[in-house]
């Protein structure tokens, strides 16, 4: 069980992702009518867009129990062959960071999602000898926040791919409410939209934005969070009407003024202002495109006018 009170436990209560949602409502009823496992499932997408909650929530759907390992968990082969080793029928393994496993690993996981097997090598050199062991039949759902760097028999062998969008301010605004029903706090709906419009698409921040934002509402205020405690809140925590944080602008404001508004490649960009290369790409990146504040061309990225009009740069 994934223990996080503002998680969702079922589809229904899952607010937003609709196409994602549709799919996996189909195909969940289609195995459990069958008597089936689920077919493995890759999830994709930025960070904190309920990956690993949508996780949860199949394995309850089917009513299996959910095991949760990561990519740079697993070194050896032989970790991951206890692991699938151990799952009951039906369960759901859940990857996440499934493109940071090594080949090695990878290699056992081809055969356990095809064929349900494992072969284990057994003894050294010359009498060395493979045998196959049968595994229960599982669900595999792999949570990446890049696809493209998925190994392609390894992504082949999802039968089910789907991508997390980022979700709207009316889907956040729901989530914010729901969440604050379960937290106790008490928010109106200027408060929960003002929370929504800064937090860049995404539940994760949403959630986390919203518990800071409690903080100030008890200890500055009657407790209520209203949109003039969000406001005051937020700005205190650096995102801005946007729900730009300082690494965002930085990324925008270096752009413009140590490049000429690009292009600039991502590994120029990621020694200028001190970040990894990966977390510009995978946690800020997709939202500033989004967003329309940069553009990617071939020659490296560029920023737009909207970023030069929101940060009152010429
Ligand atoms: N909490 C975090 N993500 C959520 C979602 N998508 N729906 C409902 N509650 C959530």
């Amino acid at each position: 069980k994934i223990e996080n009170n503002l998680r969702p436990q079922m589809l229904e209560d899952y607010i937003g992702q609709e196409k994602a949602k549709k799919m996996l409502k189909i195909y969940i009823k289609a195995a459990r009518e069958r008597g089936e496992s689920l077919d493995h499932v890759l999830l994709y997408g930025p960070p904190g867009l309920g990956k690993t909650t949508l996780a949860g929530i199949i394995a309850n759907e089917m009513g299996v129990n959910i095991k949760i390992t990561s990519g740079p968990a697993i070194e050896k082969p032989g970790e991951i062959a206890a692991i699938l080793n151990n799952l009951q029928e039906g369960d759901v393994l859940f990857v996440d960071e499934i493109h940071r496993l090594n080949r090695q690993v990878e290699e056992v996981l081809y055969p356990a999602m095809e064929d349900y097997v494992i072969d284990i090598v057994i003894g050294k050199g010359a009498g060395a000898r493979s045998i196959r062991l049968d595994l229960p039949k599982f669900t595999l759902v792999g949570a990446t926040t890049r696809a493209g760097m998925l190994t392609a028999p390894l992504r082949d062998r999802f039968g089910v791919v789907n991508r997390l969008e980022f979700y709207n301010e009316n889907e956040l605004k729901t989530i914010i409410l729901r969440s604050a029903q379960v937290l106790g706090v008490e928010i109106d709906g200027k408060g929960a939209a003002e929370l929504a419009r800064r937090s860049r698409g995404t539940p994760r921040l949403a959630n986390r934005l919203l518990k800071r934002v409690r903080d100030f509402a008890q200890v500055k205020y009657d407790g209520v969070i209203t949109k003039e405690v969000a406001d005051l809140a937020l700005d205190l925590l650096d995102v801005d009407k946007y729900g730009l944080d300082y690494v965002d602008r930085n990324i925008l404001t270096t752009m413009i003024q140590k490049f000429s508004g690009g292009p600039v490649g991502l590994e120029t960009l990621a020694a200028s202002i001190g970040e990894d290369a990966g977390t510009i790409e995978d946690v800020y990146e997709p939202y500033l495109l989004k967003n329309g504040f940069i553009q990617r061309t071939p020659r490296g990225r560029v920023v737009t006018d909207l970023a030069y009009h929101h940060l009152a740069l010429e």
